[in-house]
């Protein structure tokens, strides 16, 4: 079966549009309707006129898309594809951690559940985290969750004391400084590019640090030619593509070793997308309260996104 037509055909025949991550398979990047960040993502959920948003990304993505969209079926071809960030900030825990710093307002990174959702005063990404930050009143303390390392990044380039949730991606925490020495010993043409979800150690060698639509903007108008590249791998396919001339070398804990891929984003397949475009199904459902609490700071988020670009 040609799944790249079928799906196709479906999307036409359902008014249906696919989201996609930049860490997905490059096959699925290619047919989608929109590939982009989580804020990008989050931006054409909030847009979209589709009758069904099919999500090619991670658990938390596609909750954000029908928190955004209650009325809208909200498809994710793979319901296994979790998040170890949002995984390390259970509900029950993180309600008791805020309760220990009373006065605290809290800001959390997208990368968390609908329930955590419901705890926070304003969401933030990758993208727009400093932007965020920077809008809060600065006598005003914050919790900040649930990633340590953008945490500590955020407050270093804020000036900012956030109380940070001890929560990492594991994706981004394995790498070590040693390694990326050693990458760039053996290229010293290459310029470091770093997800703030990397450990500061590896932030500090960073040429340029930004959420994934960032160092493609980077990677597209800057003169270098060469790139360490410490995120998941699935942005080298639209590294390649901004870029063509360019050369990408994707940061690893070793040289045989593919451990920045992330096992959750690479769960969805072009088969299982046909799947469920086909069968409508897994669907993501969430109960009217929490999409009513966790649609507050979201919408905060995109209103203050908003207003600092005009
Ligand atoms: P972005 O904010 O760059 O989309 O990153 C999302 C993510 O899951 C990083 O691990
Ligand atoms: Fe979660 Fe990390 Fe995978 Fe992003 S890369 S979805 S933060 S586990």
């Amino acid at each position: 079966m040609n799944y790249q037509e079928e799906i196709l055909k479906l999307k036409k025949q359902k008014n249906a549009v696919i989201l996609a991550h930049f860490y997905q398979v490059p096959e699925i990047q290619d047919i989608a309707d929109f590939v982009e960040d989580s804020l990008g993502l989050s931006q054409k959920a909030a847009n979209t006129n589709a009758n069904i948003i099919v999500f090619c990304g991670v658990k938390f993505m596609a909750e954000t898309a029908k928190i955004l969209n209650p009325d809208r079926k909200v498809l994710l071809p793979d319901m296994n594809a979790g998040c170890s960030l949002a995984d390390s900030c259970e509900y029950k825990d993180f309600k008791k951690f805020k309760e220990k710093y009373p006065g605290h307002i809290v800001v959390s990174y997208i990368n968390c559940t609908a329930e955590v959702k419901t705890l926070s005063d304003i969401i933030c990404t990758s993208g727009n985290a400093v932007t965020i930050v920077n809008s809060i009143p600065e006598n005003q303390p914050i919790i900040f969750a649930p990633d340590k390392n953008l945490g500590s990044y955020i407050n270093k380039i804020t000036g900012r004391n956030m109380v940070l949730w001890d929560g990492t991606c594991k994706v981004h925490d394995i790498l070590k400084e040693e390694e990326i020495i050693r990458l760039k010993l053996a290229n010293k043409d290459a310029k470091l590019i770093a997800h703030p979800e990397c450990q500061a150690a590896i932030l500090e060698l960073a040429d340029f640090i930004g959420s994934t639509a960032a160092m493609l903007k980077f990677i597209e108008k800057d003169d270098s030619k060469k790139y360490i590249v410490a995120t998941e791998s699935g942005i080298i396919h639209q590294m390649k593509k901004t870029a063509p001339g360019k050369e990408f070398i994707i940061a690893t804990i070793d040289k045989t070793c593919n451990c920045n891929d992330c096992e959750f984003m690479k769960l969805n397949t072009l088969e299982k997308l046909y799947n469920c475009l086909k069968d409508e199904k897994p669907e993501i459902l969430l109960d009217k309260k929490t999409i009513i609490e966790a649609k507050k700071p979201l919408l905060k988020m995109l209103e203050i996104t908003a207003s600092a670009k005009k």
